[in-house]
Formats: structure tokens, sequence, C-alpha cells
């Protein structure tokens, strides 16, 4: 049991947390639990209460005749999402979800607070108005366990390959994934952006230290209002050095694979809640399929789609490739002219690039982006150019290929679009406590 030491009125208590009303052989024994009452409802001299703490829910019973008159009457006029602390006696209880509840004879009441605004079938626009008061939510509670153990199963995995974990900056001086999507603001007279990645630090980080990544917030001024877009998310990129694009794959299969497993071993209860059966995690096992651009074009006229050689594949088209699938699936191959400059040139066969995009089952569509980087100056310099930047921006970047310029690759992988997927949602800003969309950054 961990108790915690708490002053309440100057006296120092010690609480369970709620948990604890669920041990074997707690029933009869007291308790002392402190929270927000989650559900509230009185009839005769009886008070129900359930109380939510981190560890999650209880029912509690109060009697008038326990607590005296005064105190009771205070204690029914705390409103949903007031705190309260409660002491008590454990009982079987089996219309209880958990099939106990606390029989009450103390009850301190913290806040009373104020009547709590948010109820059911409220409108969206005002759910993400008072997304500070929506997200204590069980929905947004499991959700939020779940990402932070998702990223604890990525940093494990991570520091097991040996992989360093490194801190790029966020403010640059560069637009690097192309400058018509970058933030731009006023850095002391000069164009300052926020990091739409940080892939560029870690190439130059790879040199000393091979195998570097980073989790980073990125940041893309796209007014795409789609279901899988944010204007902040969370980004996790990874940089190997001596790596090819089967090295690349295989890595990043390895790491999915993984700590999707320990995921549905983790998390259990929160995938349930969620609506993902963690069994569907467990089943997932590599190699995925991998699928050159080039056939995933004519699978796409096959379905219908006018699409050619050259087509940007969107929302509509990576939803139609893996709607039908339970794995992810890697698309390969893209042509030069829809990746970023960076990108290494297919050997033999220059109208590619060595790029591999990992796409979500069950048209949950691209969750990595990855690539090998051009090692040659001279190609760079020439990328650059065409895609309409000047070298003279990325002169530090090109000293990259003048000092024992190696082949290399990485990958970015935004982590709410891994949970869109994992956990079933239809709107990526679920994903995220305090969404950025174009269309809100508050609250
Ligand atoms: O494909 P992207 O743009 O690739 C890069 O930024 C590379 N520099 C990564 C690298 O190789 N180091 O973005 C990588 C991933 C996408 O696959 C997607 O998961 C996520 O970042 N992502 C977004 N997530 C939420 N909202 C957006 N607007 C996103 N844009 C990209
Ligand atoms: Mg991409």
């Amino acid at each position: 049991m961990h108790e915690v030491r708490a002053q309440v009125a100057g006296v120092p208590v010690a609480f369970d947390p709620i948990e604890r009303v669920r041990a074997k052989d707690v029933v009869g024994r007291r308790v002392r639990l402190r929270g927000w009452v989650h559900r509230s409802r009185s009839s005769g001299g009886l008070l129900f209460l359930t109380l939510r703490d981190r560890t999650g829910t209880v029912p509690v019973t109060i009697r008038k005749d326990a607590v005296g008159a005064e105190r009771f009457q205070a204690a029914e006029h705390v409103q949903l999402e007031g705190a309260v602390t409660v002491g008590g006696v454990v009982a079987e209880d089996p219309r209880a979800p958990g099939g106990r509840e606390v029989r009450a004879d103390e009850i301190e009441i913290i806040h009373a607070g104020e009547p709590f605004p948010i109820f059911k079938d409220q409108t969206e626009e005002f759910r993400l108005d008072n997304r500070h008061l929506v997200i204590r939510s069980q929905e947004f509670v499991q959700m939020f366990r779940l990402k932070a153990t998702l990223l604890g199963a990525l940093r494990e995995f991570l520091a097991e390959e040996q992989v360093l974990e490194v801190t790029p900056p966020i403010i640059t001086g560069n637009a690097a994934e192309g400058g018509s999507e970058a933030f731009a603001f006023d850095y002391f007279g000069r164009p300052g952006y926020l990091g739409q990645t940080a892939q560029l630090y870690l190439e130059a980080m790879l040199f000393p230290h091979e195998r570097v990544y980073a989790i980073t917030p990125s940041f893309r001024a796209e007014k795409s209002r789609t279901p899988r877009h944010l204007t902040e998310y969370t980004h996790l990129e990874v940089e190997l050095a001596w790596c090819d694009l089967d090295g690349l794959i295989d890595f990043t299969e390895r790491m999915f694979v993984t700590v999707l497993h320990r995921l549905a071993d983790r998390c259990p209860a929160e995938l349930r809640a969620l609506g993902r059966d963690p069994a569907e995690l467990s089943r997932l096992h590599a190699p995925f399929e991998r699928v050159s651009y080039q056939d995933a074009i004519a699978r796409l006229q096959g379905q219908g789609f006018p699409v050619k050689w050259g087509s940007d594949l969107g929302t509509a088209e990576e939803r139609a490739l893996t709607l039908e699938r339970s794995a992810p699936i890697w698309l390969t191959h893209f042509p030069v002219e829809l990746k970023a400059f960076y990108m290494l040139r297919t050997p033999d066969h220059p109208t590619t690039v060595e790029a591999a995009d990992l796409l979500g089952p069950e048209g949950y569509g691209e969750i990595v982006g990855g690539s090998c980087r051009e090692v040659d100056i001279d190609r760079l310099k020439e990328r650059i150019q065409a895609v309409g930047a000047s070298a003279a921006d990325y002169e530090w970047y090109l000293d990259l290929r003048r000092h024992g310029s190696i082949p290399h690759a990485g990958f970015g992988t935004g982590i709410e679009r891994m949970l869109r997927w994992i956990a079933r949602r239809e709107h990526i800003r679920d994903t995220t406590p305090f969404p950025r969309t174009p269309a809100r950054h508050t609250p």
C-alpha cells in the first residue's frame, strides 16, 4: 500500500489511493481517501458519492447519523468535481463496478466547488472551449496513461538499442520541410521558425554518436483541417549511421512491434476502455508488407482513383490502401519531386528516392515518414535549389557532407498519429490534451 502523508486542517493524515479499496483482505478495514466527486446522489439520510483519484473511482456511502446533520448537509452541497476527503470502512458491494464500497463516517470538504459545466451531449465546440475541464473525463484519463506508457516504451526500446536521446532546438533559422508550412516569427529582427523537424540537427549529432533520437514538439502551419493533422504534435525522430533503406525498415518495424506488444501487456485496461482489443496489438509481427509507390498507384487506379505517377497520396488514397488491413504497410520509392530535398536517390533509378512511409492499418494512413539521406554535397545543393530554397541558408548542414559524410537514414513518427490508430480515435485531437489546429490555439 502506497501511503501518502498530507496536511489536512493542520493535522498530518495518511491517505490511501482508491485502488487500495480493491486489494485483498481490505474488506472490514478502515481507509482514508481523498479526491474529487465524480457522481453524487442523496436519498433520505444517505449520500451516495463516487470518489475519483488518479488510481480510479469508488462508491462511498455516507449516513447522516454517522457524520451529523450539519456536515451531512454540507456534503450534499458539494458539486461534481468538488474535492473531499473521507474516512470509513470497506464493505462488499456486488452492485459496485469493483465489487466494493466505502461506508464513510468522516467527511472533510476541501473545496465544495461551483456547478461543474460539463455534461453529456454538449457540442464538440463547447467541449474544446472547456478542454481544461473535459480532460478530467475517464476517456482522457485512459488516453493519457496510454500515451505516457507509449512514450516510456519507445524510450526504453531506443535505450536498449543504444540510441542516444538528444535535445535539438525548437527555434530555428531554416524551415526544413518546406518554407510555406513553417510558423515564422520575428526573432530579434531576423526571421525565426518553429521547428517542423529536428532531423537536420539529429544528422549533425549523428557524427559523434552514430545513433540518436529526440522527442520534441514539431509545428506545421498547414491549414489542413483533417482528422489527422495538428499544427503542434509530439515528434519522435531517430537517425541511424551506416544505415540503408532495408536497415531503416527493419529497425522501425522492430521498434513498432516491440513497443506495441509492451503496450498490450502494460495497458490492457486502458486499451479496452478506448475500444482496442490488446490482442490485436500482441498479434502484430514483422515484417510488414512493402508496396512500392508505383504499385500503390496501380492499386489505386484499380480502385477507381484518378491518380498517376507523380500524384501525391493524401488522406483518401492512404485510407483506401489500408482500410481492409489489420497490420501496417510500407510505401516505398516515391518520385523525387514528391519528397524533401535531403532524400537519397535510389541507386540506378534516379526518378525515385530511398524513402519509406509506414501507413497504419484500418484506414488510419501515414504514421511514419523515413528515408536515407543524400550524402553527396553537389546533389544535395542541386535539390535545395530545385525546391526553391537557397544553399546559403543550409551552409551548416552542407558542412556535414564535407567532413566524413557517411550513409545514414532516419525516420519521424507523430506520437498522436500512432495513438490515433492504437486507440481507434476518429480525430487526432483526442490523443492530446490541448490540441492545436488551424481553428484553435486556446485554451
Ligand atoms: O513525414 P514528415 O513530414 O517527415 C519529417 O518531418 C522527417 N524530417 C522525419 C525524419 O525523417 N526525421 O513527418 C514525420 C511524421 C509523419 O509520418 C506523421 O506521423 C507526423 O510526423 N506528422 C504529423 N502528425 C500530426 N500532425 C501533423 N500535421 C503532422 N505532420 C507530420
Ligand atoms: Mg510524410
